[in-house]
């Protein structure tokens, strides 16, 4: 039986996933609770790591290396960057970047770390897979860079920088900690995120405003996208 790994970042981005299943138990390792369920013929295993790409590569690498995961898919909420997302809207990450990396006092671009990649990129598989649940459902999805890092974007300037050097679609703050840590893994994984807001000077009142439903709006698809795979 396969395990497939679902992280969000917040205790909102996972619970619509619990409520969905159920019955579930609980593991607490590492400061994080995972918990257990099935689905399908499917071992699930569903944790929030808590916000920043430090605690997302500490639930990641748990997920991966104690419940030996298949996969991992992660759910959540991001800031748009494009002009065409709007609050509500979906996408799924092409790559990842970390936006906050700069060692380019030792002349690499900005994002980059040696031996390392400046663009991680996610799994073909599973995004065929989400991209055939959009269609199904009639979902519009977006498909692009998402640009990860330690803060929460609400500067129309701050995001324009990030979309001018990384060419990002949407901004969020664990993403690449779950490319890095998967890849290096060997384990394919995808990002999901509903928009919440648009990282400009409104972010902090349309994230307040939008977190619990474009939660819901993406881990309802998540479940959808577990309802597309054989
Ligand atoms: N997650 C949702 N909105 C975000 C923003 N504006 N910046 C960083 N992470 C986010």
């Amino acid at each position: 039986m396969k395990t497939i790994g679902i992280i969000g970042a917040m205790r909102e981005e996972v619970m619509p996933l619990l409520d969905f299943f159920k019955k579930y138990e609980e593991v607490k390792i590492g400061g994080n609770s995972f918990y257990t369920t099935t689905y399908k013929n499917y071992n699930i295993i569903i944790a929030y790591s808590k916000i920043g790409k430090i605690h997302a590569a500490l639930t990641c690498s748990i997920m991966a290396l104690h419940f030996c995961t298949d996969c991992i898919i992660f759910t959540g909420v991001a800031g748009g960057l494009s002009s065409d997302l709007k609050v509500g809207d979906i996408i799924l990450a092409s790559s990842l970047c970390q936006y906050d990396v700069d060692i380019s006092a030792f002349g690499h671009p900005l994002g980059f770390i040696p031996e390392s990649e400046l663009y991680v990129h996610t799994d073909s598989n599973l995004n065929e897979i989400a991209k055939k649940a959009a269609m199904k459902q009639n979902i519009k999805l977006k498909y692009g860079i998402i640009a990860s890092g330690d803060s929460f974007i609400s500067n129309a300037q701050k995001k324009q920088w990030i979309i001018d050097k990384f060419d990002a679609c949407a901004v969020e703050m664990e993403g690449a900690s779950i490319a890095v840590v998967s890849s290096l893994l060997n384990i394919p994984f995808c990002i999901i995120r509903a928009i919440s807001d648009s990282a400009d000077d409104n972010a902090d009142i349309s994230f307040d405003e939008f977190l619990a439903d474009s939660a819901k709006r993406s881990a309802a698809f998540i479940i959808s996208m577990l309802d597309e795979m054989q």
